[in-house]
This record gives structure tokens, sequence and C-alpha cells, in this order.
């Protein structure tokens, strides 16, 4: 599997923010971790390849951007750029892809502000491009109404550079890879619960390793599951708690899901996961499991279509505002190709198993969407799905279609 993607931009941007250089393995080469690459660079950093390493030096303080900021399609940059722009003294300005400057940056906005940084921005300051001026900050706790790792990580990068504590207190927990990698660079991070604190310090450089994707496994995972004879193992990737509710769905909806040769490194768990595929069950997902997963709902959705009975996915409502709103694109494209699918504001139900049909497909800018439906089309019996653009694979997961067929060719 292609690198972790949030693990590998946060890689790329504490390396930038840290004292000597710092040698990052397995970083995704994928355009979303490619647009961090870019805006630490333009901000000082060094960044270079070393056969397979990405060795990252970075200046003596990262400075202002001499450009407007690019962050194509990935929300992680920007969001986590704006707290690091909150801090640099002169003014960053963020934007990205047609899809990009559709998602909400107030609740990035509104935490920084009350740190003391200036942002504005477009359409009364809902949507990038963004505007930061940077400056002194103070440290200030924060209680966020939606988990959000984005959120949570941009506001402890601009603790890091405030005066004081900073904390963030969590509905529910998101992923704490920001913890974890902030913790091994050696600044002063304590969690306890669902509340993380930050005060002041300088992160060190060194040897940073990046897991196989969870969130790109998916796909094969769900598709074997949902396919009877079928086994699918993905080596080495991430099984940080905070990123694995699909395993814990994959079993409640009655697939074997193995997980072995487990280990850590650089501060992160990883393990080989195999899924057999099965008849598969219905299931309720809800709660404080969304954060857990919610990358994986469009293909989940997908796989929902073969199980018998109602899944229904409540608690859902970020779905609304990711690459595009996937609860709209995945459910109504599901739904025109022959799937039983009710949506809600925060959710969806799915009634299955049903056959599906090839349907056009469009998939609006978002990788996940293009990939589920690419899943979706292993249940279509021969059926079609035409993609109308299947450029946006790139941002997360370049060598998925190879590796959806060299999964797929019959056995010998
Ligand atoms: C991410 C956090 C999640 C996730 C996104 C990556 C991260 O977004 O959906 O794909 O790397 O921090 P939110 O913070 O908006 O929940």
């Amino acid at each position: 599997m292609p690198g972790d993607k949030s693990v590998s931009h946060r890689a790329l941007l504490f390396a930038a923010l840290a004292e000597g250089e710092s040698r990052v393995r397995g970083l995704l080469r994928a355009e979303d971790v490619h647009s961090t690459w870019k805006a630490v660079e333009r901000m000082g950093a060094r960044v270079r390849e070393e056969g397979p390493t990405v060795v990252v030096t970075p200046p003596e303080r990262l400075s202002e951007p001499d450009d407007v900021v690019d962050c194509g399609n990935s929300g992680t940059s920007l969001r986590l750029l704006a707290g690091v722009a909150s801090a640099l003294p002169g003014l960053t300005v963020l934007t990205g892809d047609a899809s990009l400057r559709r998602r909400p940056v107030r609740r990035v906005i509104e935490p920084l502000r009350r740190m003391g940084a200036t942002l504005w921005a477009r359409d009364g300051d809902r949507l990038p491009p963004l505007v930061v001026r940077g400056g002194a900050l103070r440290g200030t706790r924060h209680v966020l109404e939606v988990p959000s790792a984005q959120v949570k990580s941009a506001i402890l990068l601009a603790g890091l550079f405030a005066e004081g504590e900073t904390a963030v207190v969590e509905p529910a927990a998101s992923r704490d890879h920001t913890e974890r990698m902030l913790e091994r660079m050696g600044a002063p991070v304590r969690v306890e619960g669902l509340e993380v604190r930050v005060s002041p310090g300088r992160l060190r450089g060194g040897e940073l390793d990046v897991p196989g994707d969870v969130s790109s496994a998916a796909f094969f995972l769900c598709g074997a599951a949902a396919l009877s004879g079928s086994a699918v193992t993905a080596l080495g990737v991430g099984t940080n708690p905070t990123r694995t509710g699909l395993l814990e769905v994959l079993s409640a909806m009655g697939a074997r899901v193995e997980v072995a040769n487990e280990r850590e490194s650089g501060g992160e768990p990883r393990a080989d996961v195999t899924v057999r595929g099965g008849e598969l069950r219905a299931t309720t997902i809800q709660g404080p499991i969304i954060p857990r997963l919610i990358d994986e709902l469009p293909v989940i959705m997908a796989m929902a279509t073969q199980a018998r009975g109602r899944t229904v996915i409540r608690d859902a409502r970020e779905l609304r505002v990711k690459e595009s709103d996937r609860l709209a694109s995945v459910g109504e494209t599901l739904a025109a190709a022959g799937a039983r699918v009710e949506l809600f504001e925060d959710g969806c139900a799915i009634e299955g198993p049903t056959p599906l049909r090839g349907v056009p497909v469009r998939t609006r800018l978002d990788h996940r969407v293009a990939m589920s439906m690419a899943i979706a089309q292993l249940f279509a019996g021969g059926g079609e799905m035409v993609l109308d653009d299947v450029s946006c694979v790139a941002t997360s997961f370049p060598g998925f279609f190879d590796t959806l067929e060299r999964l797929s060719e019959p056995a010998p």
C-alpha cells in the first residue's frame, strides 16, 4: 500500500518546522502530499529525494511565502498550514482547486483568531482562499464542536509558537497522528482523554517512518469482504486505533478479519491485515466510531449494497464537506446503479443485497468517490461504471487502478 496520507503531510510539515534534518521513509508520493511538499519549500525548507527516502532540511525559521500557496485538492495541507502561517510573521494566502475552494474554513479561522492571528476568507470567512497574517499568539483552550484532526492539528501547531499553554478538547477522538509525531519530535504534548495540550517548543528533526495507508487498503478490503471466495492481505498498513473503525465494521458484518505481524515504528502501529469475503450482514455505524472510519464511509456504502438487511450510517454529517458531498455523490450514484438507498442529513440507510448495474459516474474531483465506485463495479456482474474523470485518484493513490487490476485477475 502507498504511504499513509495523513502521516505523510505531517512528516513533511513537522520536519520543516524542526531543528536539524529529517529523513522520511515510506512517504506517500501523491498529489496531496506534493501540495504540502511545495508549500514547505515555498516557506524556505529544502526537500530532496535520496532513493526511497525523502530528506527535509528546515530553514532556521519558516518564512513568508513569496506567492499564493496552492494546496490543490488537499484540505489537510490548507488547514494545517493555516495553523503554521498564523505564527509566521508576514502574509500567507492559501488556496486550492475547485473542490477545496468549496470546503469550510471558518472552523480553523475562529480558533486561530482567538489565539491572536488575523485571518480572512471568501464568502464571509467561509471558503478559501484563506488569507493569514501571522504574529504573536497566545495559548488558549478550544472546545471543538466537531471532531476534526485537521482543526486540532492546526491549533496544536499554532500552539507550538504561542505564549503559554494551548489546549484542544474534542467531542470524540479523531486521528492522533499529530500528537504522536509531535511527541516523538520532542514537543511538550500531553494527552488526557479527549483533551490535548501543548506548550511552546522547537521540534527535533530525525528519522520519520510512514506506515501504509489503511484508508487506501480499505477499497480492496471492502471489495474482498463482499465477494465470496476472495481474500486480500494489505501488508504493513497503519493500525493506529483512531483509524481502524473499518476493521470492526467488517467483523460486525461477518467478514473474516485477521491482523498479523503487529509492530510499531515511528510511533505508529502497523500490521498485515487480511480480509476474507463471505455472506455479509447489515450493521449500524454511528457515534464515536465515525471519526475512526470517516474516510472509509464511501466504500463502506458501496459494500453495504451487498449485505443482507439495512445498514444504517448516522452522525456522519461531516461527509457532506469532504472533497465532495460524499453522502450525495456516493448515495445518488449507488441509487442510480440499482441500490436501495435512503439519504439522511447525517448519514444513510442501505438495504441489501442488491446486484448493481453499470452507470455513468461523476467523480466530482473526489478521489474516494472514484475509487469507491470502481469497487462498486465489482458488484455489477460485468456492468461497467464509467467514471467521467479519474485524474483525482492521483491525489492519494496513483497506483489504484493497477492494483485493482492485479487483484482482480482470475486465479491461474
Ligand atoms: C485528516 C483528517 C480528516 C480526514 C482527512 C485527513 C487529517 O478530516 O477526513 O482525510 O489528515 O488530519 P477532518 O479533520 O476534517 O475530520
